[in-house]
């Protein structure tokens, strides 16, 4: 990494543009150092170009030290279809999301979300969070269930090819089959379980508390994926002896989380079962607004908050900037400016703490805007900054 690292802006579509300056403008003034550049991508891209990820945003992408994203609309093919400039319609484009792009042609196959439920004022948690979650869930990104292997109507013919079992549920069943294969590789879990091991010693560290990781999986059911997975989590364990290893069964976890969400720290699990995970954990986190999240690879990554562009807020200027600035947040973390993230990180905490129904964002339950409860942070990062 060179001296000055170099960050890729891609605000995107709605409330991303909103979002991301404010993350900007938090990183700044809490002194990151870095050199920026803003780049297209999303849906006017998409209607103007055809291309939702130019190739030049790509380049930057790639040459970049790490990425920070607003949100991307996305929508149906048909609807994409209609959306395009005229000039452009006709010639076969095909509208592919250009965040699973990113995520396949960087390689970002660990996705890390955080969810952490934040005190409020009044001693209860900000958003109705239930007290004690902080948990972050280690999702594996490429493979998994979310592989893309599908077949619409499985036929006779196909189902003899592929398994007994497949051609005997076609003899036995009338109508329509579908079918979407769960891809699991015993590489991508490997290194998915190290990104968790490793984000579990960091923990441990900052918090003095006994590292731990829980894989979640349904190896009793999902014999083959599963236990591929799992005897990946164990091979991976014997090079952490100071990490205990934990295993749950997903739909468990699911129960167990609700019920008492303190229970877990770092989880690790295959792509469909970390996305839901994740949402439920960020749910009783106190929801979208405050969710970050980061997809990391070997070479790159890319910080993004976990909500969409929202454009039933878009242009309005009340989305809550939260999930975005702790993104921004976990950037400087990731460049190695780990002092900026915790001054932000305690902004966005001590302001929450201390927050009232002017400065907190609709979704929050206040009526303060973006540039409220940005600023707000911003004054936090000023007070409690003894260093500058
Ligand atoms: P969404 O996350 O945009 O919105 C869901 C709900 O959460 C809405 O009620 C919205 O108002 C609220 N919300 C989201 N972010 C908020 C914020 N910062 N502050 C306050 N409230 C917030 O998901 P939705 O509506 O399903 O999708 C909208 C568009 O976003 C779609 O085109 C979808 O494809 C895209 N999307 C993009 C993602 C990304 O860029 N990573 C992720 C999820 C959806
Ligand atoms: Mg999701």
């Amino acid at each position: 990494m060179s001296n000055t690292p170099h960050i890729v802006l891609l605000p995107g579509d709605g409330i991303g543009p909103e979002v991301t300056r404010s993350a900007l403008r938090v990183l700044i003034e809490a002194g990151l150092r870095a050199t920026c550049e803003e780049r297209a991508i999303g849906w006017r891209e998409w209607c103007e170009r055809g291309e939702p990820l130019p190739p030049e945003t790509l380049e930057a992408v790639r040459g970049a030290d790490a990425t920070l994203m607003g949100a991307i609309t996305s929508k149906p093919e048909g609807e994409a279809a209609r959306e395009l400039a005229p000039s452009l319609r006709g010639h076969g484009l095909r509208y592919r999301s250009p965040i699973v792009r990113l995520r396949q042609e960087l390689d970002l196959f660990a996705g890390l979300r955080p969810a952490r439920a934040w005190a409020g004022p009044d001693g209860a948690c900000v958003a109705g969070a239930r007290r004690g979650t902080d948990i972050l869930t280690v999702r594996e990104s490429t493979e998994g269930l979310y592989c893309g292997i599908e077949v619409e109507d499985v036929d006779g013919d196909y189902a003899v090819m592929v398994h007994h079992e497949l051609s005997l549920l076609r003899e036995r069943t009338r109508g329509r089959m579908a079918m979407s294969v769960r891809i699991t590789t015993e590489h991508a879990s490997r290194r998915v379980v190290r990104v968790a091991m490793e984000e579990a010693k960091k923990r441990a560290k900052e918090t003095g508390k006994p590292a731990r990781v829980t894989l979640l999986e349904k190896p009793n059911i999902l014999r083959a994926t599963g236990g591929l997975m799992l005897e990946a989590a164990r091979a991976v364990a014997v090079d952490y002896p100071d990490v205990v290893l934990e295993i749950e069964n997903i739909d468990a976890a699911c129960m167990h989380i609700v019920m008492d969400p303190a229970r877990y720290g770092v989880v690790v699990a295959e792509n469909l079962f970390g996305d839901i995970f994740s949402d439920l954990a960020a749910g009783l986190a106190g929801g979208p607004g405050l969710a970050p999240s980061a997809s990391v690879g070997d070479r790159h990554a890319l910080f993004e908050p976990v909500h969409g562009s929202a454009p039933d807020l878009a242009g309005r200027g009340i989305a809550n900037p939260i999930a975005a600035i702790l993104s921004g947040a976990m950037l400087a973390a990731h460049i190695g400016q780990g002092e900026v993230a915790l001054r932000v990180e305690r902004a966005v905490e001590i302001t929450l703490r201390e927050s009232n129904a002017s400065t907190l964002t609709p979704d929050l339950g206040g009526r303060g805007t973006t540039e409220m409860l940005t600023e707000a942070v911003m004054r936090k990062l000023c007070s409690n900054d003894d260093k500058r």
